[in-house]
């Protein structure tokens, strides 16, 4: 696990004390860490490391401009009691990652402010800036082998918008397998990776990526078109809710979600998936290693898995290193 500058606990008491945006002076700082100002000064370097804009004001003290609004683990643990084992961290390597070196991580959650090594799928990086977005994973475990997790993934982005519906949020739309968008623009990704025995009990650990006040600064850093919930808020009129809401929310219908599609399987939310699926009834490219295919997307078969018109015929495409694309790319 890397904690890395958050391995100290006066560190992460003055990142809360900045995070409501106001001035701090030296002295209150140094106090709360029992350091003197100088070290103060040199602690909230460190900060800058990470990406924060720690302004330093003459003669009065330091703040972070428009505050941080930061997770909380013992908020978030208390909406789920015993059903839910919620961690936070300041920074981690990935919260999958971190599930996965558990030993049993079903029904553990892992959240984090910034994670150094986020991971998309097919191999790409997940930019994770600190206290911006949402870094989830959940630990699920599943009878009945690989086979059944299938449409695991597009159950997952349901997930996300039943969410977001919660707050107003409308046009948001799922590209299968994985994406979560608006407009076109990728507002979040889910990556699924299973631990156990492929035929029988398997341990699923689903990262969720979801981008609620990416800095325009970071847009150089991802390689698609994308969107973030304060700009779709905005755009809609909505008031943004504080991350822990959010997380909050996102987890009880993750819990839902996850119980029906473990007894039911996906076929109970394929007609929901179509309703809100890109690209439907669009000509699109499958693209399977170098191999790409024409055809019409017409939506899934019961199974999760994608059905594609060829001249008439109807081709089925399962997950794995297939991805579905509008344009044709070499
Ligand atoms: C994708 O669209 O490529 C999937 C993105 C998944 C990103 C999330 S962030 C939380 C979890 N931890 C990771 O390292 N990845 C997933």
């Amino acid at each position: 696990m890397n904690l890395g500058l958050f391995e100290s606990n006066a560190l992460s008491e003055v990142l809360k004390l900045l995070s409501d945006g106001q001035v701090h002076s030296g002295e209150e700082l140094g106090m709360l860490l029992g350091i003197s100002r100088a070290a103060v000064w040199k602690t909230l370097k460190k900060l800058e490391l990470i990406g924060l804009d720690v302004v330093s004001i003459k003669g009065k003290g330091y703040c972070i401009k428009g505050g941080l609004d930061l997770l909380d683990e013992s908020k978030i643990q208390a909406q789920f009691h015993d059903l839910l084992n919620i961690n936070v961290f300041a920074q981690i390597d990935s919260t999958n990652s971190y599930l996965l070196r558990q030993n049993k991580p079903e029904r553990k959650v892992c959240l984090a402010e910034s994670q150094t090594a986020g991971r998309g799928r097919r191999g790409r990086a997940w930019v994770s800036p600190f206290a911006q977005n949402l870094y989830l994973s959940i630990g699920w475990g599943f009878e009945g082998g690989i086979a059944v997790l299938e449409g695991l993934s597009l159950t997952i982005g349901l997930a996300v918008v039943r969410c977001l519906r919660r707050y107003g949020v409308c046009g948001l739309q799922l590209k299968w397998p994985n994406d979560i968008l608006y407009k076109d623009k990728k507002l979040g990704g889910v990556l699924i990776e299973v631990n156990g025995d492929p035929a029988g009990y398997c341990v699923v650990v689903i990262g969720i990526g979801l981008n609620v006040s990416m800095g325009d600064g970071y847009a150089s850093r991802i390689e698609q078109p994308w969107s973030s919930l304060n700009k779709i808020f905005a755009e809609q009129n909505l008031p943004l809710p504080r991350r822990n809401q959010l997380a909050s929310c996102l987890l009880s219908e993750l819990n839902l979600i996850l119980s029906r599609y473990h007894t039911d399987g996906f076929s109970t939310f394929k007609n929901e998936w179509v309703s809100v699926a890109s690209y439907l009834n669009q000509f699109v490219y499958i693209h399977k290693g170098n191999h790409v295919q024409q055809g019409v997307f017409c939506g899934v078969d019961d199974s999760g898995a994608l059905v594609l018109d060829v001249d008439g015929d109807r081709v089925i495409f399962h997950g794995g290193e297939v991805s579905l694309r509008r344009e044709h790319v070499s």
